[in-house]
């Protein structure tokens, strides 16, 4: 099959390596691809929001699958593009997506159909939402309803700081239209544990676990990021938790996105709370997670197309999904500042010494290909630049490989935490 593939982070690079690889792949298009994607694939420089000429080109050089993998495309309908013109894609809906696209959407879902979540409350005027405020204990969440790039989560400490909360999201528009309306939220402690599921609307199949790290510094201290690095399994995500959350989430929200005539087909990514009360939803979101992908990705032992396929035809339940018995860890290579502000453009060193290196890969997440007085190079493009991943039989294994790998690679201003999966040292 010629098959497209719209995005180009370090997500979508974990997803060209698993599709190239795939006999069902005869040909790769990335749109737009970044510079390690295009090792796997033909990159096409067409934005991942512009449906026309996305459509276009698949019409054109006769793509016979799509795999709409960011966000932002899905919310805005892009999936529903290709689906329109007959094109077979992975990847839900915009009706269904709206359950990542608004929060106060997916949070009326969960009370609905009963899926465990904290309690809450929807406001689109500021002074009610500051009225509610007083009446309830510190600290305080507030959610912006719409997409924020993962930032549009306040955890407030005192009532001072959350009503500046509120006036930042639903007064200034920090958040852009996202925050028109405004989710307050119980404040829940615990663990927190990614699972990754398939499905085809009517089956859903839970992937192996993963955890993210989304504070910038060492020791969960400093800004939110998009995720400074990941590990898989969870050690955290034991079987009674596994077996709670098939039997209270997972099937239970396909069955209430199709009760509600929004068939969900692709990855829903349930992000939970191991809280002393029992696994909480703390978001769902309707695609991979990155840097989530990086490490489950590398330990499917199915073929991730048969399995896409399966999802965009609605016979996941013929499907047999296994992982490997092992562990795999990211470290995030950052550009120093990010998230707020980072320089751009260095040269990338040492990217040659993940080539056919066994149980380590290199995913792209903000990099380019620049002339320069020796030819061209690969470059720094943005605050996450590479994800660094390692296997191993158990995760301090996988630790200690993925670590011992980012010193294969070089540039200026490179930043990580150095935390990463440290978490495991207290099971
Ligand atoms: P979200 O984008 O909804 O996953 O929120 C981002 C982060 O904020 C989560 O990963 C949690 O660390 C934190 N968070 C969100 N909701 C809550 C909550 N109700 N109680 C405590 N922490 C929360
Ligand atoms: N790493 C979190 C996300 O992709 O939303």
């Amino acid at each position: 099959m010629k098959i497209l593939l719209v995005g180009g982070g370090g997500r979508e690079h974990a997803i060209a390596w698993a599709v190239a690889k795939s006999p069902r792949c005869d040909k790769l298009y990335a749109a737009p691809g970044n510079a390690g994607i295009a090792e796997l694939a033909e990159c096409v420089d067409i934005s991942v929001m512009d449906a026309p000429s996305l459509v276009k080109f698949a019409k054109e050089k006769e793509i016979d699958f799509v795999i709409v993998a960011p966000d932002d495309p899905l919310a805005a309908g892009v999936a529903d593009a290709f689906l329109d013109e007959g094109i077979r894609t992975f990847g839900p809906r915009k009706n269904a997506a709206i359950i990542e696209a608004s929060k106060a959407f997916s949070k009326d879902l969960m009370k609905k159909y009963d899926i465990p979540s904290a309690a809450y409350e929807t406001f689109t005027d500021p002074d009610e939402a500051l009225k509610y405020l007083e009446t309830q204990d510190a600290p305080y969440v507030l959610k912006a309803d719409g997409l924020a790039l993962g930032k549009g989560v306040l955890i407030c400490q005192d009532l001072d700081e959350a009503k500046e909360g509120i006036k930042e999201i639903m007064i200034d528009k920090k958040f852009g239209d996202a925050g028109n309306k405004l989710v307050i939220e119980e404040f829940m402690t615990g663990r927190e544990v990614s699972v990754l599921c398939f499905s085809d609307g009517k089956t859903i199949l839970p992937m192996t676990s993963a955890q993210d790290h989304k504070r910038a510094g060492d020791g969960d201290t400093g800004l939110n990021t998009g995720g400074m690095g990941t590990f898989s399994p969870s050690p955290f995500y034991t079987d009674e938790v596994a077996k709670f959350c098939e039997e209270n989430v997972y099937q239970r929200t396909i069955d209430a996105m199709a009760a509600e005539g929004r068939p969900f087909k692709g990855v829903l990514f349930c992000g939970l709370m191991l809280t002393p009360k029992g696994p909480k939803v703390l978001e769902f979101n309707a695609r991979f997670g990155d840097p989530e992908a990086q490490v489950v990705i590398p330990r499917l032992k199915n073929d991730i197309v048969e399995v896409m396929e399966a999802c965009a035809d609605g016979t996941l339940d013929k499907i047999d999904l296994q992982f490997e018995d092992n562990a795999a860890v990211c470290v995030m290579l950052a550009s120093d500042g990010y998230p707020v502000s980072y320089k751009k453009g260095f040269e990338i060193r040492g990217l040659e010494n993940f080539k056919d290196k066994d149980g380590y890969y290199v995913f792209h997440s903000g990099t380019k290909f620049a002339d320069t007085e020796d030819g061209k190079k690969v470059v720094t493009n943005g605050g996450r630049v590479l994800g660094v991943v390692a296997l191993g039989d158990d995760l301090l294994e996988a630790r200690a490989n993925a670590y011992k790998a980012t010193e294969l690679i070089d540039f200026d201003n490179k930043y990580m935490r150095h935390d990463i999966g440290k978490a495991i040292d207290e099971q």
